[in-house]
């Protein structure tokens, strides 16, 4: 039996219990974690994401569901209709980034967003479009916009760049993906005007 919650076990230090899972040191954190629990979570991805894909589609999130229709009859297109609709919800709520494009369309330059733990790449496609949008409706056409996704899994690495490759309204080198860490990234302080992170900040 796990022992109540801030027990100390055999004299170590006191520990956290979470219902369920294994009993963790109060010194545990993800940093400290290593290769076996990041490597744990990208093999998961890499045997899975075929699967989530087929299920879900490129959006590997829950959906934002209005309640105008009865969950019992709703179809696939509908769920997947609810994902694109999170991310517009969601993405209506980032206020920082009208700031950042007329901050970055003002000075000539570019605007470099971080989707920390991508998946297969489609809410990177999605912010590149939604922003490019913006800055067109905006008059500002010739700012470079360029989204990195990182995620743990080398599988997911590879879908994302092949599915992005396929969609034409992407210019080539403007989305891209690396096999990466958030919580240690070798990008330089700064870097990113803006992060964006669904359903994966979660587990990090
Ligand atoms: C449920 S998926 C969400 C994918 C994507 N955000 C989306 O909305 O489609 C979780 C993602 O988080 C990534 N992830 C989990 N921990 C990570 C970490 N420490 N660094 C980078 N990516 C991580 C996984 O590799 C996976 O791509």
């Amino acid at each position: 039996m796990l022992p109540p919650l801030g027990h100390s076990v055999g004299g170590r230090a006191p520990t956290t219990v979470i219902p369920g899972a294994e009993v963790l040191p109060s010194s545990w954190s993800p940093l400290s974690a290593g290769p076996e629990l990041y490597g744990g979570i990208a093999n998961l991805y890499n045997s899975s994401s075929q699967i989530w894909e087929r299920v879900w589609g490129e959006h590997m999130h829950t959906g934002f569901y209005t309640g105008d229709k009865d969950p019992s009859i709703m179809t696939k297109e509908d769920h997947l209709d609810a994902q694109h609709e999170m991310m517009l919800q969601l993405f209506r709520l980032w206020d920082s980034v009208d700031l950042k494009l007329s901050e970055s369309a003002a000075s000539g330059g570019s605007i470099r967003v971080l989707d920390a733990g991508c998946g297969v790449g489609g809410s990177s496609r999605f912010l590149h479009r939604a922003l490019s949008d913006i800055a067109d409706s905006d008059g500002h056409r010739d700012l470079e916009i360029e989204v990195v996704g990182i995620t743990l899994s080398q599988y997911q690495r590879d879908r994302a760049t092949q599915l992005t490759a396929a969609d034409d309204g992407i210019p080539s080198g403007s989305v891209t993906f690396q096999v990466a860490n958030a919580l240690d990234t070798k990008f330089p302080d700064e870097h990113f005007d803006c992060v964006w992170s669904l359903e994966s900040g979660t587990v990090l």
